[in-house]
């Protein structure tokens, strides 16, 4: 498979890895047909901006690679432009995708709203444009890490 230096860039360097305790937002989504699970947590300061956004990805390369820029894309954003880091923002960003790994950046936008999700639903508010995604199992997995450390 053909992969752009951009992809391969944050695939074996990822940005963002990691977790944020407290997160004002936090997200998981999966995709029930390949079994990637993406987790999103987003710092969002008083004023609505994106402060900092970590990731954690149990998933392909392209899944990685995706869920890294996607954080990269959102960060010093408000909310509302965090709702622009589309699909194909990030894949525009990574200078592309193969067609098969499309769904690995729809992934990674739906793990964006997600936080962004979680963060409306804890502060009460509604963000604009913003829908709960169908792929979101934040719900599912309360308590448990994607890595399960000290769970053996
Ligand atoms: Fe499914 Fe990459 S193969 S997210």
């Amino acid at each position: 498979m053909n992969y752009s230096e951009a992809v391969m860039d944050h695939f074996t360097n990822p940005r963002n890895v990691g977790e944020i305790e407290n997160a004002s937002g936090c997200g998981t989504v999966g995709n029930a047909v390949c079994g990637d699970i993406m987790r999103v947590y987003l710092d969002i300061d008083d004023d609505g901006i994106i402060q900092d956004a970590k990731f954690k990805t149990f998933g392909c390369g392209a899944a990685i690679a995706t869920s890294s820029m996607a954080t990269v894309l959102v960060k010093g954003k408000t909310v509302q432009q965090a709702l622009e880091v589309t699909n194909k923002a990030v894949m525009e960003a990574l200078d592309g995708l193969p067609p098969v790994k499309v769904h690995c950046s729809l992934l990674a936008e739906e793990a964006i709203h997600a936080a962004l999700w979680d963060y409306a639903e804890k502060n009460g508010i509604m963000i604009e444009g913003l829908e709960k995604p169908v792929s979101d199992i934040s719900e599912h997995d309360h308590g448990h890490d994607i890595d399960d450390e000290d769970e053996d």
